[in-house]
């Protein structure tokens, strides 16, 4: 529990909320816990239940036992479930039309109303579809999840998988199991797409980055810090980068992970190559690079001069596209191996618009940009690039809003409450795993399914 989760659950912080007529935000399940009830599968098509199987297929990979859903077609007496469940399943994949999405209203009911807290719902649908009912209905199903999310309480979510046609069940094994564990505590209404790439029909690895060095900028504090924790539990061997002034925080946090410290600013010229020796001189090649420092400047457009302007965008994009040409460079030593993994940080302000925050907007929309560009390129070797956006995260940067305020921005959301970093840490963790092959120039947003912005 963070600082300031403590402190909501504090007698003070208790009093003060119930003052303010607050309620107490509902706790997330989180980690590697898989959800207490069981797993209802359901497996929908084009009116006459019976579709895809690639759902349960790869719950059978997952070793997750399922039960048969609860359909709602009786009107005068609402079916439902005799105990709490722990999560529905949709295997939607071979829905293409209108009475399909009967046959999906039809599960969702009873699950909506028996789901467990931090429960969840999940609809797996095909990236592509021919015809324009099935595009509509595809699109259709991305407003449901939205919607869902929204309605649902204390902790449960709704997640919308879109599986490409060539994907194997082995491709949505790391998806799958990272959306239904409490991993995915504060990623909710969100919709991302798993690709064909042929992974090994394996189940999920508790420490799937053993022995894989990853380097983490902005690592001395906050959310870099957390990213660092949670790698190193799954295995990773961390190279912890932060500017000289963080220096010995940033050695606590490389201890404490039995990483190594390396006190550069991004910004060099040659941060790359430096990060690239660094790893050489250790006989390593790179594995994962997470983009995660990042600084903000905020001012209203009509004063932000071309300082305020020009350091975010160096910080938070141009940096990083610099150090991933050396780093992404076949002939660079110590630089990225093939079937690696790139991870930037966006973030809701940038997706959706801040006041106040232009510049920063534009570096964070552009991380999104550039990991959509990358993905394609970088996929005959194997490599992916995505980006994580979160929302209203717990850190120094955000205690320091005014409780009020703070109370507004960390509640705008379905959650009713701020993520914490480990929740950044544990999608990017996902996004690492070798496993997550199939997953690149994707963004998933961490933000509790924030209300503001599209
Ligand atoms: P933070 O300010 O607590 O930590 C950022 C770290 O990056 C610091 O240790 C800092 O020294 C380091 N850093 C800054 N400039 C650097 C440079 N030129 N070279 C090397 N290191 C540098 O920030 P926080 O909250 O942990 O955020 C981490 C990332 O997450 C940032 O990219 C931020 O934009 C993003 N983010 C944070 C949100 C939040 O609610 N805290 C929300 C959305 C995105």
């Amino acid at each position: 529990m963070g600082a300031l989760e403590k402190a909501f659950y504090s007698p003070a912080g208790k009093a003060i909320s119930a003052k303010a007529g607050l309620k107490e935000p509902p706790r997330l399940r989180r980690g590697r816990t898989w959800p207490q009830g069981s797993i209802v599968l359901a497996s929908i098509g084009d009116g006459g239940f019976g579709g895809g199987t690639i759902g349960a297929e790869a719950l059978t990979l997952l070793g997750r036992a399922t039960e048969s859903p609860v359909v709602d077609d009786q009107p005068e007496t609402p079916a439902g479930y005799g105990a709490r469940i722990g999560a529905l399943v949709v295997d939607a994949t071979e829905l293409i039309s209108i009475p399909g999405l009967e046959e999906l209203r039809a599960v969702l009911r009873p699950a909506v109303r028996a789901i467990e807290p931090s429960g969840r719902i999940v609809v797996l649908a095909r990236s592509e579809q021919d015809g324009w009912e099935a595009k509509a209905v595809t699109r259709a199903l991305d407003g449901i999840n939205r919607t869902v999310g929204k309605e649902l309480r204390k902790g449960a979510t709704a997640t919308l998988l879109y599986v490409d046609a060539d994907a194997s069940p082995g491709d949505l094994v790391s998806t799958l199991g990272f959306v239904l564990q409490g991993r995915s505590a504060f990623v909710d209404g969100q919709a991302w797409r798993v690709s064909g790439a042929s992974q090994p029909a394996d189940p999920l690895d508790e420490r799937p980055l053993a022995g894989r060095t990853i380097v983490v900028t902005g690592a001395a504090r906050g959310i870099g810090a957390a990213i660092a924790r949670t790698l190193a539990r799954d295995g990773a061997r961390i190279v912890a980068v932060d500017i000289p002034p963080a220096g010995e925080s940033l050695a606590a946090v490389a201890n404490e992970v039995g990483g190594t410290a390396l006190q550069l600013d991004i910004t060099a010229v040659d941060a790359g190559a430096i990060i690239a020796a660094h790893v050489a001189t250790r006989g390593e090649k790179i594995y994962g690079i997470v983009h995660n420092a990042g600084i903000t400047r905020d001012k209203m457009l009509v004063n932000t001069d071309a300082q305020r302007w020009g350091s975010v965008l160096d910080v938070n994009l141009g940096a990083q596209i610099r150090m991933n040409e050396v780093l992404l460079d076949p002939k660079t030593e110590g630089g990225v191996m093939e079937g690696g993994r790139i991870v930037g940080i966006a973030s809701t302000s940038g997706l959706a618009g801040n006041k106040g925050q232009t510049n920063y907007a534009a570096s964070k929309a552009g991380v999104a940009g550039l990991v959509a560009a990358m993905a394609p390129d970088l996929a005959s070797r194997s490599i992916t690039a995505n980006a994580v956006a979160p929302g209203f995260i717990e850190t120094d940067m955000t205690a320091r809003i005014p409780f009020v305020q703070r109370e507004i921005f960390r509640r705008s959301n379905s959650l009713s409450q701020g993520g914490q970093p480990e929740d950044v840490a544990e999608t990017i963790g996902y996004l690492l795993d070798p496993r997550s092959q199939g997953v690149s120039g994707q963004v998933v947003r961490v933000c509790g399914q924030n209300l503001v912005g599209a």
